[in-house]
């Protein structure tokens, strides 16, 4: 069987850790990105970490005859479809943009795939296709598309049902939905890491800024939820935890559409995330209380029972150990600042 995969998104966050599992499992990775929210340097790590450096198509999914191209000159097994606009708030600022981006780009990717009999798609999907549940612990088998609160989760949930849609339309197609919860953390060497392009919007990245001074402050939003600290909890997963969950699916893809939720089951509050950083770094981390964020939920972690049971997939990593990463690859990003200075 074939064992060559084109990984979209593949030099962003999630997607580099995934093609370092690929790599390390002996898949022949290509990558296809428009580099709009991720580095081309990613690719020197990726060797570094691996010994191979994966073939790379500087490209755009809104771009389709150069997607017919990329097709023509590989046949590939499978497709990782991590490629996409992310920001919330700049969702709701710039809708169109998201829709043409997200799901322009994927309906161009699936025909080209149809056109050249590639039948096989890992979506990046996200816990916020749920919207607002009567039980804070989300399960597959609960109705999505209700009450979302922001574009990007539309076009999340519009791509889901779009490739259902193309399942139906042909029954050899085999699809899978991975609804990812809070990802964080960085490769244990340091050299892979979240890094946006531009103002993070996103926890993590936020803690990362303020603990290097980049951000003065963190503002927690809100500590008068109905939680134990008052502050909002999340499902934080290890990004290596998530990116082997993408291995595990690979290995049990069939024809029609399978859902799986990636998360650890556990929820951690805002405030839990901020002393688990401190501990890692030793030092505190300026912060304030805010107001509520518009559209936050006060707590929804994920049910991660169907992947443990079918896919014989579940999360290793805890808090501490993403603390402990994410500081590395801080550590490693500022040495390498240094001596580019
Ligand atoms: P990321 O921004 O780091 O990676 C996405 C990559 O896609 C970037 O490298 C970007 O340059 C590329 N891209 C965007 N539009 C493109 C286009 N039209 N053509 C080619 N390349 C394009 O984001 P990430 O955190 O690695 O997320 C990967 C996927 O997982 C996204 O689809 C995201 O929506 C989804 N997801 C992320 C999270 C999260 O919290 N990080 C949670 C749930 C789901
Ligand atoms: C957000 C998105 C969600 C998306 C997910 C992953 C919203 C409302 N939801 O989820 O659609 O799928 O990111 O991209 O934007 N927090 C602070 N201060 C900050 C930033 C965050 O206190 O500066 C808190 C938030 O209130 C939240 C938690 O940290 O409780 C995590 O926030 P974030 O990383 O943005 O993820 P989500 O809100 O879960």
């Amino acid at each position: 069987m074939s064992r060559k995969i084109l990984v979209t998104g593949g030099t962003g966050y999630i997607g580099s850790h995934t093609v370092v599992e690929l790599i390390n499992a002996g898949y022949e990775v290509e990558i296809l990105d428009n580099l709009f929210n991720s580095k081309i340097t990613v690719l020197n790590r990726i060797a570094q970490i691996t010994g191979k450096k994966p073939k790379f198509y500087e490209a755009d999914l809104r771009d389709k005859a150069t997607l017919d191209k990329i097709f023509n000159d590989t046949q590939y097994d499978s497709v990782i479809h991590f490629a996409g606009l992310k920001a919330v708030g700049e969702s709701v600022e710039k809708p169109l943009e998201y829709y043409e981006n997200n799901i322009g780009g994927t309906v161009n990717l699936i025909e080209a795939m149809r056109a050249h009999g590639v039948k096989k798609i890992i979506f990046s999907s996200s816990a916020t296709v749920y919207g607002v549940q009567e039980s804070p612990e989300y399960v597959e088998t609960m109705t999505t598309g209700g009450q979302l609160a922001n574009p990007y989760g539309r076009t999340k949930y519009f791509i889901e049902e779009i490739l259902k849609d193309t399942c139906t339309a042909d029954p050899e197609f085999q699809v899978a939905l991975l609804r990812y919860f809070n990802p964080i953390g960085a490769h244990p060497s340091g050299l892979l890491g979240e890094d946006p392009n531009g103002i993070p919007n996103n926890l993590m990245p936020i803690v990362m800024r303020v603990s290097d001074g980049r951000i003065e402050k963190l503002a927690v939003y809100g500590d008068d939820y109905p939680t134990a600290d008052g502050t909002c909890r999340r499902d934080y997963i290890h990004v290596v935890d998530l990116a082997k969950g993408h291995m595990a699916m690979l290995d049990h893809l069939k024809p029609g559409v399978a859902i799986f939720n990636l998360g650890t089951g556990q929820p951690n509050s805002v405030k839990e995330i901020i002393s688990a950083f401190e501990k890692a770094s030793g030092k505190a981390l300026p912060h304030y209380i805010a107001d509520r964020r518009a559209g936050d939920l006060p707590e929804f972690w994920a049910n991660p029972t169907k992947a443990k049971v079918e896919l014989g997939w579940q999360t290793e990593l805890t808090i501490d150990d993403a603390m402990r990463d994410t500081l590395k690859f801080l550590e490693h990003e500022k040495q390498q600042s240094l001596s580019q200075k």
